[in-house]
């Protein structure tokens, strides 16, 4: 597995992948990789002749600069995994290599459609203007052929398959199923940081989206959503953000039931922000 620091390099290698006409896997990271990115990083490895994850915390998805300082980092632990997952290639850049302070200076403006006005767009101003600034840019330059988004962050996927329609990039988005621990806690880097206590706690979030699909035929979507968020604020070191049912599609609140509907949610624990998500249709 070769560790690739600069844009240079990073060409390099690219130049001769697309001339051997090998195929080529990429899955984004921002690093503190647990066994969800593994997952990732083996299928694409099992799908593609060759395989690339880059890992680089980017700071223009970041509202809050303690979250960003926060983020955990740990190269040494990552390569370790990835080279366990078959990985064929690490791409780490520096971020005075990937922007000019321009770019980092002036929010990066693209149309969402309205996809980014709900739910972590609301709670995160310019949090997808600087998803999509990166994942463009890595895309360009690593050119793969298909790249895998872990379904976790639910938003963000329908983002970026709306991203690769309306750029007409020639990549294939494969979403790939949330990972979760046997308690049901979605993994997430972010897990790191919960005490014992608040971890306990935060396995609360899953059972309760679980345990809501038992109501779906005897609540409205807003009668449900109300009983999730009410359920989850009475335990301790929760507070909901929010919780939306939404269209899978165009991620709109539905009022009624339908074939397409997913419930996304923001928890704060403590100090750590926690998202997870649950489709309803398969309970109906
Ligand atoms: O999902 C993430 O880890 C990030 O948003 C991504 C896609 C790597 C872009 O920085």
């Amino acid at each position: 597995m070769k560790i690739i620091r600069t844009i240079e390099d990073l060409t390099l290698e690219i130049n001769a992948i697309k001339n051997s006409g090998k195929s080529l896997g990429f899955v984004p990271t921002m690093g503190a990789l647990h066994h969800g990115h593994k997952t990732l990083v083996i299928r694409s490895v099992s799908e593609n002749d060759l395989s690339i994850v880059s890992i680089f915390v980017n700071p223009t998805q970041f509202n809050n600069a303690t979250d960003l300082d926060k983020y955990p980092r740990n190269l040494e632990a990552d390569a370790k995994m990835l080279e366990s997952a078959g990985c064929d290639y690490i791409f780490a850049p520096n971020p005075e290599d990937i922007y000019t302070a321009d770019e980092l200076k002036n929010r990066f403006e693209f149309d969402f459609g309205g996809l980014d006005t709900v739910m972590e767009g609301r709670f995160r101003p310019g949090h997808f203007n600087g998803v999509v600034q990166i994942v463009s840019k890595l895309f360009q330059l690593i050119q793969p052929d298909k790249a895998y988004f872990g379904e976790k962050d639910f938003q963000q996927l329908a983002i970026i398959h709306r991203m690769v329609e309306t750029l007409k990039m020639k990549v294939e988005i494969i979403d790939c199923p949330i990972i979760r621990e046997p308690s049901g806690l979605a993994l997430s880097s972010r897990n790191q940081r919960l005490t014992t206590n608040q971890h306990k706690n935060a396995i609360e979030i899953s059972k309760v989206l679980f345990e809501s699909s038992n109501f779906v035929t005897k609540l409205s979507p807003k009668e449900l959503s109300e009983w999730v968020i009410d359920k989850l604020n009475n335990v301790e070191d929760l507070k909901v953000e929010y919780f939306d049912i939404v269209d899978a599609k165009s991620l709109q609140t539905i009022t009624h039931w339908t074939d397409n509907a997913v419930g996304c949610i923001a928890v704060f624990c403590g100090e750590v922000r926690l998202i997870d998500n649950f489709r309803y249709n398969h309970h109906r």
